[in-house]
């Protein structure tokens, strides 16, 4: 079958096979059969330059369900294949607190903790209690504490030592139910919220202000194929960035450390002529520099050329590596 539909990038390549399971009992089951697979879920952290030859598993498995709660908080374990925009949607409806920076994210509740998914100010981290999986080699289903998932900007233990070792099956959360900690110190936020004459924000209306500030922004993938950012925003020494700093004045930058600052990828992506530009079906978008997009038809491959043609240009120009943070399947 077509894999289009299932990547957001729009890839089109084939699966040989392919197979949905709604269940851990269901993913347990077929593990016994079968080790070597390739796993789905809402695949928008993908780009595909191939069809895939072993077993494709799309996880579906949806629920929701109250741990525990009282007057102030709630905890909650979300299955994986539940969408991740319509469960911080109905956090909202309920006002539940604590997603509401992470609204309209593509992808699913259980891949957000792989690469830690941020945005203004917020990162999944901060409100994730557990993640439970099950580990391919035996079919034992375990758990993660937070502090077990060594969570990073973008990053967590599944990126690293337990990078394709296992399924992730839920994930838990621990949210606010009153005395929300809102978080809107992101210059966008304030900004949309002032246009709107709001001062005592609430969580519904931090949503729709980070739903706003996306939407003219960042590429809708059921219109426009892609992967958000496709690089990490690059930390490099203070020495390196003061160097840079003489020659581009008005180079952005977020300080994380004494010796360490972080410079983001789409200024630099700017800077080197390709934001906006096209070649045939795909290209970088032209709001957002970070983000590459399929128009229709593109190849994984072409896609992977530009990539590798922006990595080298910021190389030579100045003198960084981009990282990339889209998994390309190759
Ligand atoms: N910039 C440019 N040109 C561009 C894009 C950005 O010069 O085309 C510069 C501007 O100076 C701008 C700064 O970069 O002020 C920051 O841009 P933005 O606020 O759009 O954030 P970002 O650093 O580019 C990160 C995340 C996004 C997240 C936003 C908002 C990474 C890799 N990306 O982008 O995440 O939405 O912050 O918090 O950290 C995603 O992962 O798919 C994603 C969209």
């Amino acid at each position: 079958i077509s894999l289009k539909e299932y990547n957001t990038f729009g890839i089109d390549v084939n699966a040989k096979r392919f197979v949905s399971i709604t269940s851990v009992y269901q993913l347990q089951q077929l593990l016994k059969e079968e080790k070597n697979v390739f796993l789905i879920s809402g695949g928008s952290n993908m780009l595909l330059t191939k069809d895939i030859d072993t077993l494709v598993v799309h996880i579906d498995i949806k629920g929701v369900s109250i741990d525990r709660e009282n007057p102030n908080n709630i905890h909650l374990t979300v299955n994986a294949g539940e969408n991740w925009h319509e469960f911080v949607l109905w956090c909202v409806s309920q006002n539940y607190g604590g997603l509401e920076n992470l609204s309209l994210i593509p992808g699913n509740v259980g891949t957000c903790p792989i690469q830690n998914i941020g945005a203004y100010g917020v990162e999944v981290k901060d409100t994730i209690t557990k993640v439970e999986a099950v580990e391919i080699e035996t079919g034992k289903l375990v758990s993660f504490s937070a502090e077990e998932c060594q969570f990073g900007y973008r990053n967590s233990i599944f990126k690293n030592e337990a990078k394709g070792k296992y399924v992730l099956t839920s994930v838990s959360f621990q949210l606010t139910k009153n005395n929300h900690k809102l978080n809107t110190s992101y210059g966008a936020i304030e900004s949309e919220l002032a246009s709107k004459d709001i001062t005592n924000p609430t969580i519904k209306d931090i949503s729709d202000a980070v739903i706003a500030i996306r939407q003219s922004k960042l590429p809708d993938p059921k219109e426009i194929g892609n992967s958000g950012s496709f690089f990490k925003n690059p930390v490099i020494s203070r020495e390196h960035f003061e160097t840079l700093q003489k020659k581009y004045p008005n180079i952005p930058s977020y300080v994380i450390s004494d010796t360490e600052i972080k410079v983001p990828a789409g200024w630099l992506i700017e800077q080197s002529g390709f934001k906006g530009k096209r070649f045939g079906d795909y290209g970088v978008h032209e709001k957002q520099a970070l983000v590459l997009v399929n128009y229709g038809s593109a190849k994984g491959n072409e896609i992977y050329e530009l990539v590798q043609k922006i990595q080298h240009t910021i190389k030579d120009k100045f003198n960084i590596d981009l990282e990339i943070e889209v998994n390309i399947i190759k």
